[in-house]
């Protein structure tokens, strides 16, 4: 299936560990069996080891559904699990959001359907001495999705990131819970908190998974 335009989404989380990449390889492959031609990005990591096979880009690359290598899927990425700022300033580099964004518009050239850009961190991570990730978004100009990563505690985090969220007048698609902590208590009663405040659509709740449990636990109908 191919849509005149691909349609982009922005992935954030309340913090890093949130399940952003989980979520977003969700997405991917519901989409790609619903037909969509999709793929998943990271356009800025912080790793600690580039050369393992653990992480996000890598992540993407088994589940898009087209082949592209891993410079174009994760363009900007850094040697060192830190605040993207601080990990580029650390290997004598300044992140450039315009060029990022310019790189990033080709996929809009691609035959896909879908694209979704996993954030890093959280909504208000800085990217150079200037910017933080809300920059990168208010150029790519596409809505995003919040992951709440359950766990107790999340609620303030994901309060603050809405707030944050609607300030920065962004489109928001809808939130995510995802129980990233196996014993969370109560977590009808966490959802139910969210739910009665916020307007964005609730996309649903994804529990804590176990392995091959390949469902898709997010409703996706509000994206399409
Ligand atoms: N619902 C879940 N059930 C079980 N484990 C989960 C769930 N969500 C996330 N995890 C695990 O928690 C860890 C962090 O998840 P993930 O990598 O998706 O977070 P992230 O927000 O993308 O992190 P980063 O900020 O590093 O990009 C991973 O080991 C992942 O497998
Ligand atoms: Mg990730």
């Amino acid at each position: 299936m191919l849509l005149t335009q691909p349609k982009g989404f922005f992935i954030t989380g309340t913090d890093t560990n949130a399940g952003k990449t989980t979520i977003t390889k969700m997405l991917v492959s519901e989409f790609i069996r619903r037909g969509y031609n999709s793929i998943g990005c990271k356009p800025i990591s912080c790793v600690e080891n580039l050369d393992s096979h653990n992480h996000d880009g890598v992540h993407y690359l088994e589940v898009n559904s087209i082949d592209l290598p891993l410079s174009v899927i994760s363009p900007v990425r850094f040697n060192l699990p830190v605040s993207p700022n601080i990990a580029a300033k650390a290997s004598g580099k300044e992140i450039c959001l315009k060029e990022l964004n310019q790189q990033l518009r080709q996929f809009y050239n691609l035959p896909l359907d879908y694209i979704f850009f996993e954030g890093i961190g959280g909504w208000r991570v800085p990217v150079n001495d200037k910017e933080t990730v809300a920059d990168l978004v208010k150029l790519l100009q596409v809505p995003v999705i919040l992951v709440v990563g359950l766990r107790v505690g999340c609620l303030n985090l994901a309060m603050l990131t809405m707030e944050a969220l609607i300030k920065d007048n962004m489109k928001i698609a809808g939130w995510v819970a995802n129980v990233i902590e196996e014993n969370t208590p109560v977590i009808d009663e966490h959802i139910a908190t969210l739910q009665a405040r916020f307007d964005a659509p609730y996309l649903g709740m994804v529990p804590h998974l176990v392995p091959n449990d390949n469902a898709c636990h997010i409703d996706v109908r509000p994206l399409i």
